[in-house]
């Protein structure tokens, strides 16, 4: 891998507050600033670049026209509604832009369950009309592989980004999640579970029962129906919500914003 020349990505951002791109500075094993330096040309990434305005804009369309092609990244739901006017980037809606970008990629990630589903901004009543990158750009041919998470583990995405780089496409789940790191239940690899498979639930937040590793069900634990690597991952190496005793809030599902809330039942 990298004795090849570095493969170009083009990371968009669109409606989301970037804690994607946060996670993803956090990644070890490799770091980060090793993937952007041996593995891949970061050509475009608003994030990180030292470059901002026009220099920006420029290398944007540099990388477009790179012969070799390029990986498109999108981070943040896409607004969609009164032509995608609420959300724009040097001129053109997110909208306008992740359709020229990503119809011509290689391969394309929705990063974080905002660009796989919408997120936070397509909750209920949803002002700008915001939607994932799927359900945004299918009309123009785009299939993106989703790492769902808000936000996801950046393992998920260094590994996603491998397999495709070595082995091609992942296998996928119905919901374009590679089944390498979501093809189990949060709960399938728990660490409470064996209090959730003996009845011993913690009564409240705090408690001496949670403390003692019980079940967090009945505090609106979503761990059963949500799938995700968290407990055998990790964030930073060390922890993950339910280890640190807050329930699962079925962060990787679509729509989680609407369909897990209240998300917590103290
Ligand atoms: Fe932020 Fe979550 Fe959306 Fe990522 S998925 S940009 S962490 S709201
Ligand atoms: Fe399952 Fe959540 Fe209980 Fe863990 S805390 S065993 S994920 S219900
Ligand atoms: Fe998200 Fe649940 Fe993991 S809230 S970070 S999928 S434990």
């Amino acid at each position: 891998l990298m004795t090849k020349k570095r493969p170009s990505v083009v990371y968009l951002h669109c409606a989301e507050c970037t804690g994607c791109t946060e996670g993803l500075l956090r990644a070890y094993e490799p770091y980060f600033d090793e993937i952007i330096m041996n593995t891949i040309s970061l050509d475009y990434c608003e994030t990180v670049m030292a470059a901002a305005g026009d220099a920006a804009h420029a290398a944007l369309e540099k990388a477009l026209i790179n012969p070799e092609g390029y990986i498109c990244v999108i981070e943040g739901g896409i607004p969609t509604r009164h032509g995608g006017e609420y959300g724009k980037v040097g001129g053109e809606t997110m909208f306008q832009l992740c359709a020229r970008v990503a119809s011509k990629a290689m391969a394309t990630i929705a990063m974080g369950s905002c660009a796989c589903f919408g997120g936070v901004q397509a909750a209920a009543p949803n002002p700008s009309g915001a939607k994932g990158v799927n359900e945004a750009l299918k009309a123009v041919g785009v299939n993106a592989i989703n790492i769902a998470g808000c936000p996801p583990n950046p393992m998920n995405f260094v590994g996603t980004v491998v397999h495709l780089l070595t082995k091609g496409m992942p296998e996928l789940d119905t919901w374009n999640r590679p089944l390498l790191f979501f093809g189990d239940t949060v709960h399938d690899h728990c660490p409470r579970q064996k209090h959730f498979n003996k009845g011993e639930f913690a009564p409240g937040f705090g408690s001496p029962e949670a403390k003692k590793g019980w079940c967090l069900y009945q505090l609106g634990c979503k761990g059963p129906y949500t799938y995700n690597n968290c407990p055998t991952a990790l964030f930073n190496q060390v922890n993950w919500p339910v280890k640190a005793g807050a329930p699962c809030i079925g962060c990787s599902e679509p729509n989680f914003w609407d369909k897990y809330s209240p998300f917590f039942h103290p």
